[in-house]
């Protein structure tokens, strides 16, 4: 075994003392640095224990517990009588200069090979402080989540041998006392008419619409969404292949003439609506259109994807029922789930369809995630069948909606003079068109120095550039206090801004 001229460990190894990982760990991932960069070679002979202790200035049996484990690992070897060396088998690396060498232990953040960088995936990242008061977009107020209720159903259910089961692979469609719940749940509240056939349990809405997006859209299908529509289901549209069309979008939601007309001329796929509040005007789409669209979907035999996100609050009249409880000819896929009700981070939703349909989303979604949290199914479960998940959303209808009105109440008698807006019948949120010739960049920025931070891009709601103006904003997640500072802030801002 050829023994090249010793490596200076001590000029290139930098321990840090202050560090959580051990220091023989240490001293372990700088070597292997060098090893996988060519600087220590197959066969280089290794200072003695004692030798590097001294270099190093550390206990010797720290220096003997990282050659234990590097050879444990294969990186070295101890030949009796010789000492210990880099082992002979590993393959030869050229070796980089001394000043690279720190970038081979850094984490890397370009990769070696090519890959599919989606650019219309990327969003414009806002930093927010802690502190920040922040605006959304029409988000729950995590902080009335039942987490005591959930966390108590759900730490019993994960210790009742019993339940064991559940810590395995199981059904590839969700579990299935939750699909017996929500059978009874949906059809109680919802007016649908399902088995457990027809649900599949997926993470969240946004699982759902891709999935349906997945079965519908390739090969350049064409479907058709609202002009203006939530963004990252028009992500999801055209990731899957598919092309969109808009049609308008008015104060009785989606325009059926358009897609009427459209389909006459074309083959359409699909059709997505947010029927009960339209993202992110939050209008209902009239009974009228309703009937009109399931008609529509018969006759050009499209499927319609119903993102039902926020069924749950409507607060002037009874929720209206969704588009899947009339689909006599299996043309809706119904979507929705408890991220609003609960809380964002809780990520169960359902796709409800004809049983086909569930087959083979059930069949695509395997190979993205082979089953949910199964113990957290269950424990919604629980919670459907007790009534734990109705009270809940019960109690925050009733919170929303008093923060619906304060919030709608101050932001026309502080800011009514800047904004046209209605005020939303249901969902957490409200459509804010700010008057010409004004402009949100301004706001926002001016905002922001305030410590009032927007957190999205008021662009994400104009995709065709139709320049409307409109900016949506959520009250739901900002109890009184925070709403009062809201439009505080923001009366004190905007005619500052906007008359300079
Ligand atoms: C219209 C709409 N659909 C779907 C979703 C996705 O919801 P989930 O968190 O259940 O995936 C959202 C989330 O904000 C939404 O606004």
């Amino acid at each position: 075994m050829s023994s090249p001229a010793i490596f200076p460990f001590k000029s290139n190894i930098d321990l840090d003392r202050n560090s959580n990982r051990h220091l023989y760990l240490q001293l372990c991932d700088q070597m292997i640095g060098f090893i996988k960069s060519g600087k220590l070679a197959p066969s280089s002979k290794l200072p003695g224990s004692r030798k590097l202790s001294e270099d190093l200035s550390i206990h010797r049996k720290t220096v003997i517990a990282a050659y234990d484990e590097l050879m444990s690992q294969g990186w070295i070897e101890s030949i009796p009588a010789r000492g210990t060396f880099v082992s002979q088998d590993l393959p030869i690396v050229n070796p980089k200069k001394l000043k690279d060498f720190s970038t081979i232990i850094d984490t890397k953040n370009t990769a070696g090979f090519n890959f599919k960088k989606r650019k219309h995936l990327i969003r414009k990242g806002i930093k927010t402080l802690l502190i920040a008061l922040k605006i959304d977009d029409g988000v729950p107020d995590h902080r009335l989540a039942p987490i005591e209720d959930i966390a108590k159903i759900y730490r019993n259910i994960t210790k009742k041998a019993h339940h064991k089961e559940l810590l395995m692979y199981g059904d590839i469609y969700g579990n299935i006392n939750l699909r017996k719940a929500l059978v009874i749940y949906l059809n109680q509240t919802r007016g649908l008419k399902i088995t457990v056939d027809n649900i599949l349990i997926t993470r969240g809405s946004q699982m759902g619409i891709y999935l349906a997006s997945q079965l519908l859209l390739n090969d350049k299908k064409t479907i058709i969404t609202g002009n203006t529509n939530y963004m990252t289901a028009d992500n999801t549209f055209t990731e899957a292949g598919g092309i969109i069309k808009r049609v308008s979008v008015d104060a009785q939601g989606i325009n059926t003439n358009e897609i009427e007309t459209i389909c006459k001329e074309e083959s359409i796929s699909t059709i997505y609506v947010t029927s009960h509040h339209h993202h992110p005007t939050t209008v209902t789409l009239s009974a009228e259109r309703r009937m009109h669209l399931l008609a529509l979907a018969q006759q050009y035999k499209f499927a319609i994807i119903e993102d039902d996100y926020d069924y749950d609050f409507h607060y002037s009249n009874a929720p209206i029922l969704p588009l899947a409880s009339n689909d006599t000819d299996g043309n809706v896929i119904y979507i929705g789930g408890f991220t609003k009700i609960i809380a964002p981070a809780l990520r169960i939703g359902y796709f409800i369809a004809p049983k086909e349909v569930v087959d083979e989303a059930a069949r695509l979604r395997r190979i993205l995630d082979r089953q949910g949290d199964t113990l957290l199914e269950q424990t919604l479960a629980r919670m459907i069948s007790n009534g734990d998940v109705q009270r809940h959303s019960n109690k925050v209808r009733r919170i929303y909606k008093a923060r619906r009105d304060l919030f709608c109440k101050l932001l026309q008698n502080k800011l009514g003079d800047f904004f046209d807006f209605e005020i939303p019948k249901g969902g957490m949120a409200v459509w804010l068109q700010l008057k010409k010739p004004y402009h949100w960049d301004l706001i926002i920025s001016a905002a922001q120095k305030q410590n009032l931070v927007f957190i999205n891009d008021w662009k994400r709601y104009d995709n065709n550039n139709s320049g409307h103006n409109g900016f949506r904003i959520g009250f739901a997640a900002l109890n009184e206090e925070e709403i009062i500072e809201v439009i505080e802030k923001l009366a004190e801002i905007i005619p500052n801004t906007i008359e300079k």
